[in-house]
């Protein structure tokens, strides 16, 4: 498809793209000498690996290998077709692409015309079919309205499109193609939708992809039909009204997710603009993803019944993976027999909102869901709770959303190290068969120090992180102080300074050798010999102490304002400010 644009505009269009400012609108780039770097977008991954480089015009990800210039990072990352990726990029620098080069020649452009004409043909009929209009005008749909989300009718006839529109053998491929027609047996086509009021699905772009279409009188077939899978219309990337959403909006804040056209559609009569439906399918992960790049807050509205919360359940499992930190989700969940459009008639617009910014968020949902399923009094129910809840959490990308959601879950599981009967500590998260356990970032931290004690030397002043008053933070600090001080000392030197405080117990279980591949290091090295952890030891505990410090800075900022919120700037001490003014910079 490439050879179709001249190479030399492609060349200009990259030249005076900023490869910077088109990543970094989409994923937060940090300063990395000459170039940028993110954890990589297109991989799960805890250090960046991501590095843009806008010297060379380019990105690349030394982990999962991605690799390409601003035209492919948008056919990636927005998941665009080339064109469109070019259209978008020549839009944003102000440059037409040339015609020669439409899309007209590789038969796409030929199905978005008749789509776009079938979508007229359908408002032009709607307006003269008076049944039509009324049934609209009965379910308190303005002419507005039915204008923005282009409603239409197709009238009672086999060959409505096929007389106006197929007229060539081009045009009725082209029919064909938009999956509006239907192959008759002894040859020719009929009309898919008949007798329907017929809504259009609408692209990013604000084109007709597809089309749903009600019956509003008869019977006949199901209540709704909707296009089939086509080369431009995919179900599990759909959503039916972001294209409206995002044009009443200049800035989406939020969108609610609901299950119908018409719910759509009632909510915009009543002002409520920001509503988008799936097409009759289960929320997908692409979904979720498109969702959150259209708004940082999502709101899933269902039925009440045990559909709505089977949908719900789906919709959860998806956004998971794409939980960024800033992302929220809420559930709302309807009464028995009323949907959005029903409800926001009966109580009006404001009441709706109202409702809906009491939902249930995501975490509440997902505890609740699991603890409904378990026996939280017992041991054995509560070990069974973490079992189930850890692969699901594990999906949340990293932040401090995860951490919370991981520090909630042992926090309900009661399955924190605690106090053992000798004083002793006891630490285990019961583990599922074959699955490796999720431990706290903490307890991972001591692991990997008392087996590689050197790792110490490099981390700097540690006390910062005594402000985390998280169990387990102030024996790490201790640790790494203390192999700080006694750099290549034994582990018995170790455990020494340690002796009858109860976290000598722990300091042994956790040196135990099968935790961290096979070394012992209750066994001292030879004179001479290394021991030096694997790449991904060495990056996880680096990325463990500078999570923490995030952590621990975000609290102390957290501090400090309310401080400041009592005190005022003025109030605060030398150290404080100092403190203050640290803390800032290092937020950057
Ligand atoms: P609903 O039956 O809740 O639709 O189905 P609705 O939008 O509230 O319709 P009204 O109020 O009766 O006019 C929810 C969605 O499920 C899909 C459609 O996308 C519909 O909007 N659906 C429903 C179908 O695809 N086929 C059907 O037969 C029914
Ligand atoms: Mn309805």
């Amino acid at each position: 498809m490439a050879g179709r644009i001249p190479q030399e505009f492609i060349d200009q269009l990259l030249d005076r793209t900023d490869i910077y400012e088109l990543i970094n609108s989409r994923v937060t780039l940090k300063r990395a000498g000459r170039d940028y770097q993110a954890r990589c977008p297109f991989h799960d991954e805890k250090s960046p690996s991501f590095t843009v480089s806008p010297v060379k015009n380019f990105y690349h990800c030394f982990g999962c290998g991605a690799h390409g210039n601003a035209i492919g990072f948008l056919m990636e990352y927005d998941r665009l077709e080339f064109l469109d990726a070019v259209e978008e990029l020549a839009k944003a620098a102000g440059m037409t692409v040339p015609r020669e080069a439409s899309e007209r020649q590789d038969g796409l452009g030929l199905v978005y015309d008749v789509l776009k004409r079938v979508q007229k043909l359908y408002q032009r009929q709607l307006k003269d079919s008076p049944e039509a209009v009324a049934y609209l005008k009965q379910r308190g749909i303005s002419g507005d309205v039915a204008k923005t989300y282009a409603l239409g009718f197709a009238p009672d006839a086999w060959d409505t499109l096929a007389a106006s529109i197929g007229g060539d053998r081009a045009g009725m491929e082209a029919l064909d193609k938009a999956g509006l027609v239907t192959e008759r047996q002894s040859g020719g086509y009929y009309d898919k939708f008949r007798n329907r009021i017929m809504f259009p699905i609408h692209d990013g772009r604000g084109r007709p992809v597809a089309f749903g279409g009600r019956v509003f009188r008869g019977d006949d077939g199901p209540k709704y039909m909707n296009s089939p899978e086509t080369v431009l219309f995919h179900k599990g990337r759909q959503l039916y009204g972001l294209y409206q959403a995002r044009q009443a909006n200049s800035r989406l804040e939020r969108l609610i997710v609901v299950e119908g056209y018409m719910d759509v559609i009632a909510l915009a009569q009543a002002g409520i603009t920001e509503t988008v439906a799936t097409l009759g399918t289960a929320t997908t992960t692409e979904h979720a993803e498109i969702l959150f790049r259209s708004a940082p807050e999502v709101v899933f509205c269902f039925d009440g019944d045990r559909a709505g919360r089977k949908a719900a359940l789906r919709a959860m499992e998806s956004v998971m993976p794409r939980l960024r930190d800033g992302r929220q989700v809420r559930f709302q969940f309807l009464p028995e027999g009323e949907d959005p459009d029903s409800l926001v008639r009966s109580q009006g617009a404001e009441e709706f909102i109202n409702q809906l910014e009491r939902a249930t968020p995501l975490s509440e949902f997902f505890f609740a869901h699991y603890q409904a399923q378990v026996d939280m009094q017992s041991l054995d129910g509560r070990a069974r709770l973490v079992e189930m809840c850890r692969p699901k959490l594990s999906q949340v990308p990293d932040g401090a959303f995860r951490d919370m959601m991981f520090e909630e879950l042992s926090h309900r599981a009661q399955s924190q190290a605690v106090l053992g009967p000798h004083g002793a500590v006891s630490v285990p998260m019961p583990r599922a068969a074959g699955q490796r356990s999720q431990p706290s970032l903490v307890r991972r931290a001591v692991t990997i120090l008392l087996h590689y004690p050197r790792l110490a030397m490099d981390l700097g002043d540690v006390s910062p992180l005594l402000a985390l008053e998280r169990r387990g933070v102030p024996l790490l600090v201790e640790l790494v102080q203390w192999c700080q001080l006694n750099p290549g000392a034994s582990f018995a030197r170790l455990l020494e300074h340690w002796r009858d405080r109860p976290e000598q117990v722990y300091l042994e279980k956790l040196a135990a050798p099968g935790l961290l591949g096979d070394r012992d290091p209750r066994d001292d090295l030879e004179p001479g010999e290394e021991n030096t952890p694997s790449d991904e030891v060495h990056d996880e505990f680096i990325d463990a102490i500078s999570r923490l410090r995030r952590q621990a800075d975000r609290q102390r900022m957290a501090e400090l304002e309310s401080r400041v919120a009592q005190v005022g700037m003025t109030g605060l001490s030398e150290d404080e400010k100092s403190e203050w003014r640290a803390l800032q910079s290092r937020r950057q």
